[in-house]
């Protein structure tokens, strides 16, 4: 069953591709950026699938417009047919779902990006964001999602992440026998921890996602997290052992299966010729050793205190000044969130510190590049001799799976023990706690100071992992579950 083609409704904010216009007038398809929009896209050749996301600019509302709310037919870049469903809101709506609840609540709230005693406040605006933003987006996502269903009614829905929390109970409610299975792609907290937010919002959003057949994290320690705020939250029934949870005369099955990628991409990314461009510039200006991170400007990511790492590592071992640079390659993310550009003003301000300190002729220590340049990532890829991926929190982390299959030089994983990844590639990285400086720069040393062979075997282990776990094995595990939920409830 598993293999064959199957009617799939994907729901998420972000689609495969956004609109936009050219300078010469022309409207061009754009491709969605971020892990969850990589990692679904092989969906597409896989299966029939129907996307339904966000309208997010000007070109994408005008194309919503164009087509009454209805999906358009798309091609895939690999030439493999699907229909996109544009969802509008209007710009406030969206602005509160989206810069106030989803990015600055609810993805602080799981990364535990807060230091309590100073935030969150959670006045008017929240509340006013939540009913009036959060909830009519949600409710905007189901009213398609039901169309959808309409027409294809044996579909399975697939909801994804922390924006549509909602939408599977407004689904449920109208639609009682459809098969709904909802992924999260970022870390749960623990229980205590939703207590931040006020009694109805997190029984809501508990509630919501129980209303699907399946609720899929990366990991078991977000897995294991859900189960017991399910009972602590709702007082519903786990059943760890059976990984199930009883609530409303409904069960939910949860699984865990880290998302992989997809390495056919990467083997043809790897001599495409804007990223062979790209690896000539990183080659002519590298020192001896290339330290890469490459992320999102979110504050989740830990970027300043990577920076604060290198420099007390170059501090450390004065012996390697000169001899390493830190390439740092940063998408700008969510500019229109406060947290996230005083981050980046953060960021920059560390990096010209570290800079300022240490630089000299013929010797950048701190290589920042704010763009959002994908070839570029990929050619660092190719040339780093340690990646460094420090995260706070991080649901998983595709850095860390993508770069490992490219890379040349037998360069070694630095690797955060709070990021999912680390549940599969801990134990062939350098593991290090995200909040110690001085671990991390003990880490970077070791990195560059490692025999040859350990690398080798460190990298070929982790490499022989990511393409044995790719993203194919991750959509079979997502199907064969809502099959054993569709047999349990024909049963
Ligand atoms: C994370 C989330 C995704 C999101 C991505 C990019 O990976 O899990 O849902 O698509 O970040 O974030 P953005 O806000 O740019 O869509």
């Amino acid at each position: 069953m598993v293999n064959t083609r199957r009617k799939l409704i994907v729901v998420a904010n972000r689609g495969p591709v956004s609109y936009q216009r050219s300078p010469e007038g022309e409207r061009i398809a754009r491709r969605g950026g971020g892990g969850l929009v990589t990692a679904l896209r092989s969906l597409l050749a896989r299966h029939e699938v129907t996307w339904i996301a966000s309208a997010m600019g000007e070109e994408d509302l005008a194309v919503a417009g164009e087509h009454g709310g209805d999906a358009v037919d798309e091609t895939a870049r690999d030439g493999s047919p699907y229909r996109m469903r544009l969802v509008a809101s209007d710009p406030s709506t969206y602005d509160w779902y989206y810069n106030v609840v989803a990015n600055p609540t609810l993805w602080f709230l799981q990364h535990y990006m807060w230091g309590l005693p100073y935030a969150p406040d959670l006045d008017l605006g929240l509340h006013n964001a939540w009913f009036n933003g959060y909830l009519p987006v949600n409710e905007a996502f189901a009213d398609a999602t039901v169309a959808e269903l309409e027409r294809d009614p044996d579909a399975a829905v697939f909801f994804h992440d922390y924006h549509l929390y909602l939408a599977p109970k407004l689904v449920r409610a109208r639609r009682p026998n459809a098969l709904t299975a909802h992924f999260v792609h970022i870390p749960w907290p623990q229980s205590d921890y939703w207590h931040v937010l006020p009694e109805h919002l997190r029984r809501e959003i508990h509630e919501g996602l129980l209303a699907n057949d399946v609720v899929g994290f990366h990991t078991e320690r977000w897995k294991r997290n859900f189960l017991r705020s399910c009972g602590d939250i709702l007082g519903a029934e786990v059943d760890i052992a059976a990984s199930t949870v009883k609530h409303e005369g409904r069960t939910t099955l949860v699984t865990n299966h880290p998302i992989g990628v997809d390495p056919a991409e990467f083997d043809e990314l790897k001599d495409d010729p804007s990223v062979l461009e790209q690896e000539r510039l990183i080659a002519e200006r590298r020192p001896e050793f290339l330290v890469v991170r490459v992320d999102r400007t979110d504050p989740s990511k830990n970027i300043v205190r990577g920076f604060r790492a290198f420099a007390l590592f170059l501090d450390m071992h004065p012996e390697m000044q000169g001899r390493a640079t830190m390439l740092a390659l940063l998408d700008p993310s969510r500019q229109d969130v406060p947290e996230y550009s005083e981050y980046l003003a953060a960021v920059q301000r560390e990096a010209r510190a570290v800079n300022d300190r240490f630089q000299r002729e013929g010797w950048l220590p701190i290589d920042l590049q704010v763009a959002d340049n994908f070839a570029q990532s990929v050619a660092a890829y190719k040339q780093y001799d340690a990646l460094l991926v420090n995260a706070v929190f991080d649901g998983l982390n595709l850095v860390s799976k993508e770069a490992p299959l490219l890379n040349g030089r037998d360069g070694v994983l630095i690797l955060s023990e709070n990021t999912g990844s680390f549940e599969e590639l801990g134990e062939w990285a350098l593991t290090v706690n995200p909040f110690d400086i001085y671990g991390q720069a003990q880490a970077i040393n070791e990195a560059l100071t490692m025999s040859a062979d350990e690398r080798r075997r460190r990298l070929e282990a982790t490499r022989a992992h990511v393409r044995a776990n790719d993203v194919a094995v991750w959509i079979d595990a997502q199907l064969a579950d809502l099959d054993r939920v569709s047999e349990r409830v024909s049963a």
